[in-house]
């Protein structure tokens, strides 16, 4: 029999579950091939349905069937059927009845890691977003929403810790040395956030008192022996909980608070109701092993989860098109935490640059979607940065015409509104535009089309009448599937700058006013006119990055330089240091494509030191000046044609020449910060080890032997993990015999640390060198790597197929097939990280024609496999559409 191709699921097609499951009780008893799982479900019709009555469809995948009885009495055979994806009862009672129902699944063998699996002896689960039905038969849908009451049954020995969502209710020893726990959830939820973890486990706990004085337990719990690397994500808990108590008035709504960390999860984080679980990597620290980037991740991956208690949790998705209106919504809130914890200005930096590197590139090529998309096949591709990033965006643009305190009171009448429903955009949209009395029916086309829109500014000044005239037009390329589009609502925040540096005011001729610098546009193209301006003004436009757009306008280098001194937007100022970087780098790859060589680039290297010299500037600012576009920034500007390999040599040249240049500055930078203190991870301290670390690698681009010394050394005399593994990062791009000593000691003394050896394996999987392909193959067959764990994979294929365009992309076509082999490969074990890893080929057809050719090859081999995933089939085929 041929395998059916599967149909897309479409929003439109949208209809009310025709039953609904008021509660479930779970009996699980434990068994590492072969657990059972007796579930009663309370039922009945659903009188919001169009049609009543008709068969009951529970999804199912991979479960074995045991028994299965309506209202206590066995069902006869022929009253129900069993196929691979459903149980269909198509006689059910047209009032409340009961199902009980017991099956088996096996979770050792569950290499998918959704649904009941084991890491390193764990038991635990990941329902998001279709699990469940992995677990028990049932209606796996986000709309369904039931209370849950979950009794774990296991051998005391080798799960003495039993856990799942909501309170502990009872506990108790069994005969034979078993065990059992019963946990109980008040919450309605829908199945995608149930969870359950059985194993050794060791805990660090705390407490937490609420804005009304509720104590709430803590605890994180780890593999036995890393309690005492727990204490960075208790603390960032704590402050997570305070946090939305006083921006937001939310306050946590149960007893206790649950974190596990597993070593094999396919993402980051999951926010399952008072049992969150986690990605190893997002909990363990300490400073020896976790560098200030991963602290930072730690952080913002623990307030991410923490806060769908709310916006995920007490208000969930009516269906999974609605994504966004948990990610994108809470991905915004754990940014403003961020901002809010740290530096705002830095972590706008951060957030936007992340924006561009994943968002902007997946809006512009065949994986293109709406962050509301209307059609899926596997959703499991949708959890993407549209949905997560550029939603976010959509969220932070409400906030910022709406002004801070209309926006919170939009949230208040939202949480207000549809606390214990699931949700829609539409809904989300309606409490703002309640609130703030603004129809908000042209935003939708923002969640309803893909593609980066761009927008064309120009300013004109009249001397006569001393009034300058700023025109913006918005243009929107077509989109796979989105040919022709309609124009978006947007803030634009801006400012004029007169000649010595101060900034005008805002004064609209015809009388409007713009509060805060932000100008909103709606239609195409539109103008203001600014009057009591008493010289040509420099704009500086979409401060802040008031929108998720491409911004061209023609500021000339003396105007990018006078931004990169003046600008009083401190986003913008940074902006322009890029802007300017990036003009040279894009001059760079044409000049060297015709076989010359580039200019010193001396003005901007003076612009350059000027900002160094300013010390009004706080240090983790100045490292992301110095922090030059990437080489997969610069192929996105360059957009077609791209030669990864030219791109390669201009940034080179670029970093090597600031290196020159400014080698006196930067050397005095590193110098002057000493790093004797004892290492803190917060911001301002990482800031500072950021721009040592930026200028170290800017001189190690010079390349003179002092300079390889100077890495060298830092490696050495390391006493944190990002002062260790920033040095080995710098060496890892030299060609010089300190860098395979450095690879080696580093393995040495981390060995015995997955975590480290993750990084380990990313570094040398990022190597600019030639061997670098040949050293992945190697190291595929480390005794520490495994196909089986997402981190490695991620480590070593993700970051050589995502994060290396120049090995990736090597003329001769080998890094494409030798990736397109392994997700072959992959799929077989886990579809969805093999989906992951095949999205490194979204910018394929930005390729200059050779590589684009072969890149071509090694995609169709991958679609001509024939028994491939759904999840990798779907991205396959619109990456060759
Ligand atoms: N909801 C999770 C988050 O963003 C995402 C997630 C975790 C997930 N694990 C998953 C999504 C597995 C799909 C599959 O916080
Ligand atoms: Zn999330």
């Amino acid at each position: 029999m041929k395998p059916e191709k599967p149909q897309p699921i479409l929003l439109k097609n949208y209809t009310p579950p025709p039953y609904l499951i008021d509660t479930v009780d779970l009996d699980v008893v434990l068994h590492p091939t072969s657990t059972r799982v007796r579930a009663t479900l309370s039922l009945r019709p659903n009188p919001a349905a169009r049609k009543a009555g008709g068969p009951l469809v529970l999804d199912g995948e991979l479960l074995e069937l045991g028994a299965i009885a309506l209202d206590g009495k066995a069902l006869d055979p022929a009253a129900y059927k069993v196929s691979p994806h459903a149980l269909t009862i198509p006689h059910v009672p047209d009032k409340p009845f009961k199902l009980d129902i017991e099956t088996f699944c096996d979770p050792e063998a569950n290499t998918a890691l959704s649904g009941l699996y084991r890491s390193r002896q764990i038991y635990c689960t990941q329902c998001e977003a279709e699990g469940f039905r992995r677990i028990t038969y049932y209606l796996d849908r986000p709309d369904v929403l039931a209370t849950y009451t979950t009794r774990i049954e296991a051998d005391r020995e080798t799960a003495p810790v039993l856990l799942s969502n909501g309170n502990l209710i009872k506990e108790g020893r069994l005969a034979s040395g078993r065990h059992f726990a019963i946990w109980h959830d008040p919450h309605p939820k829908p199945a995608y956030l149930f969870a359950l973890v059985g194993g050794k486990l060791a805990a660090h706990k705390d407490t937490f008192k609420t804005m009304s004085g509720r104590k709430v337990d803590l605890a994180i719990y780890v593999e036995p022996g890393k309690e005492d690397r727990c204490a960075w994500a208790m603390d960032a808990l704590k402050r997570s909980m305070t946090w939305d108590e006083e921006r937001f008035g939310r306050e946590y709504d149960l007893d206790v608070f649950n974190i596990v960390a597993v070593s094999d999860f396919n993402m980051g984080a999951m926010e399952n109701k008072g049992l969150n679980i986690f990605n190893d990597r997002l909990v363990l620290a300490k400073p020896e092993t976790t560098t200030d980037g991963a602290y930072a991740d730690i952080e913002r991956v623990i307030a991410h989860e923490y806060f769908h208690n709310w916006t995920g949790n007490r208000i969930t998705c009516r269906d999974w098109f609605q994504l966004c209106l948990k990610e994108g919504l809470t991905v915004y809130r754990d940014q403003e935490f961020s901002a809010d914890t740290r530096s705002r200005t830095v972590q706008r930096i951060h957030d936007v640059r992340q924006l561009k590197a994943r968002q902007f590139p997946e809006d512009a090529g065949p994986l293109a979607h709406p962050v509301r998309p209307a059609s899926y096949i596997e959703i499991n591709n949708f959890y993407t940065a549209t949905v997560y990033e550029k939603g976010a965006e959509l969220v932070r643009m409400i906030a910022t015409m709406l002004g801070r305190e209309t926006f919170r009171r939009g949230m208040d009448l939202y949480f207000e509104r549809h606390d214990g429903e699931a949700a829609t955009v539409e809904q989300f949209l309606q409490c703002f535009a309640d609130v703030s009395g603004r129809n908000l029916d042209q935003f939708m086309n923002w969640y309803n089309q893909p593609g980066t829109p761009e927008l064309v500014a120009s300013l004109k000044y009249d001397a006569r009448a001393k009034t300058a005239t700023l025109e913006v037009e918005q243009v929107h390329g077509p989109s796979p599937g989105a040919p022709k589009k309609k124009p978006v609502p947007l803030p634009l925040k801006i400012g004029l700058i007169g000649a010595n540096g101060q900034e005008l005011p805002l004064k609209l001729a015809n009388g409007r006013d713009a509060p805060d610098g932000v100008l909103e546009m709606s239609k195409r193209v539109e103008r203001w006119t600014f009057r009591d301006v008493p010289s040509k003004p420099t704009a500086s436009l979409l401060r802040e990055f008031s929108a998720p757009v491409n911004l061209t306008v023609s500021h000339n280098e003396r105007q990018l330089e006078f931004l990169m001194t003046h600008d009083s937007d401190g986003f913008n100022r940074w902006q322009a240091t890029q802007d300017y970087a990036m003009r040279l780098l894009i001059g760079a790859v044409k000049t060297l494509r015709k076989g010359e060589r580039p200019t010193r680039p001396s003005a901007y290297c003076g612009a350059l030191a000027a900002v160094l010299a300013d010390k009004s500037l706080e240090p983790a600012y100045v490292a992301q000046v110095l922090a030059v576009p990437s080489e997969s920034d610069i192929a996105r500007v360059l957009a077609r044609d791209v030669d990864p390999a030219l791109i390669h040599r201009a940034r080179r040249w670029l970093r090597k020449a600031i290196g020159a240049e400014l080698g006196e500055h930067l050397a005095a930078i590193y110098e002057a910060s000493d790093d004797a203190r004892r290492y803190s991870p917060d911001a301002k301290s990482a800031g500072q080890r950021a721009l040592r670390l930026g200028a170290l690698g800017l001189l190690a681009a010079r390349g003179q032997s002092a300079d390889i010394a100077r890495v060298t050394r830092h490696f050495k005399d390391a006493r944190n993990a990002t002062d260790e593994i920033g040095a080995l990062a710098i060496l890892s791009a030299l060609n010089v015999p300190e860098r395979a000593e450095a690879f080696d000691r580093f393995y040495q003394r981390w060995k015995g640390d997955h975590l480290v050896i993750a990084s380990w394996f990313g570094l040398q999987a990022t190597s600019p060198l030639s061997s670098t392909l040949r050293t992945v193959k190697q190291l595929m067959t480390h005794a520490q790597f495994s196909m089986r764990t997402p981190n490695n994979v991620y480590a070593l294929i993700g970051s050589f197929a995502g994060g290396n365009p120049l090995q990736f992309n090597r003329p001769d076509g080998k890094g494409y097939a030798f990736v397109a082999e392994r997700v072959v490969e992959l799929d077989k074990i886990n579809p969805q990280v093999a989906a992951r890893i095949l999205g490194a080929f979204r910018s394929w057809r930005a390729l200059e024609s050779a590589r684009k050719r072969l890149a071509l090859r090694a995609l169709e081999k991958i679609a001509s496999t024939p028994e491939l995933s759904n999840d990798a089939r779907e991205i396959v085929t619109k990456m060759l559409d």
